[in-house]
């Protein structure tokens, strides 16, 4: 459903940018007005919206960061959770159905902690509300490959294998609805896209502020670009936001 959800966003904005709201403030106040300013102004080339903990922390989940969710959805867009879910599976559970309830269509959760007692009540709740679970395959930063790029056994085959990929044949097992992987490192996109096809999109963050381009991400298989400081601490932050949605565009 989520899946679906995002396809029609995508399909009307034209638009295959998610922003990730992400800005820095002394006081929670200027942080809420702030971020509702930009995302009024962005809103018309996004597909989607994400917040992450560093906001939703000053805000309150269901007081400033709630009034972001309902004002995206009022423009239409899912909204994201960037949670890295990454504990108990009891505790996951109501992290999630925390988040479901402040009126977020996602969360992303991290494969590390595991199926049973670890993501499975994640991907329950989810499924009994409608939700979508997006699982970390490769990240975007300098050193993700001291995680996501270790060498281990494949329990299965019992060959060695990187433990990206592995994450990625969970995403499929697991039935996930998306698979995040770091505009940094398009080879990484190239193959992990190869191991999901189209059954799983690959969201793809890390682009401008962290040294990814939309063209090299879309061409290897990226089907949604998570994008946060190049737009929003852009000049002029809605003609920032339609080039990178016009950029992706030209590259589908
Ligand atoms: P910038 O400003 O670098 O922001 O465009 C990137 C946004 O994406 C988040 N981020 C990630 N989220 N897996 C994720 O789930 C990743 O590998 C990853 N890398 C960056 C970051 O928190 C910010 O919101």
């Amino acid at each position: 459903m989520f899946k679906q959800l995002m396809e029609e966003a995508s399909a009307k904005a034209k638009s295959s940018i998610m922003l990730a709201l992400d800005l820095e403030e002394a006081k929670p106040a200027g942080l809420l007005s702030r971020s509702l300013k930009i995302l009024e102004a962005t809103h018309p080339y996004l597909c989607a919206l994400k917040l992450n903990r560093q906001t939703v922390l000053p805000l309150g989940l269901f007081q400033g960061a709630k009034k972001i969710v309902d004002k995206a959805h009022g423009y239409g867009l899912p909204v994201i959770m960037d949670a890295k879910i990454n504990d108990i599976g009891n505790t996951n559970r109501i992290i999630a159905e925390n988040y479901f309830k402040a009126g977020f269509d996602a969360v992303i959760a991290s494969p590390f902690v595991g199926w049973e007692e670890g993501l499975q009540p994640v991907f329950e709740t989810a499924q009994k509300l409608g939700r979508g679970v997006i699982l970390l395959v490769y990240m975007s930063h300098k050193s993700a490959s001291e995680g996501y790029g270790q060498l281990v056994q494949n329990p299965k085959t019992r060959e060695l294998e990187p433990q990206y990929t592995i994450f990625a044949q969970k995403a499929l097992t697991w039935g996930a609805d998306g698979a995040v992987v770091g505009a940094t490192y398009p080879e990484k996109i190239r193959e992990i896209h190869g191991i999901l096809g189209e059954k799983v999109p690959i969201y793809s963050p890390g682009i401008g502020a962290q040294g990814g381009d939309v063209a090299a991400a879309v061409e290897v298989g990226a089907r949604y670009l998570i994008v946060g400081r190049a737009i929003f601490q852009a000049k002029a932050s809605a003609e920032a936001a339609k080039c990178f949605r016009d950029e992706a565009q030209k590259r589908r």
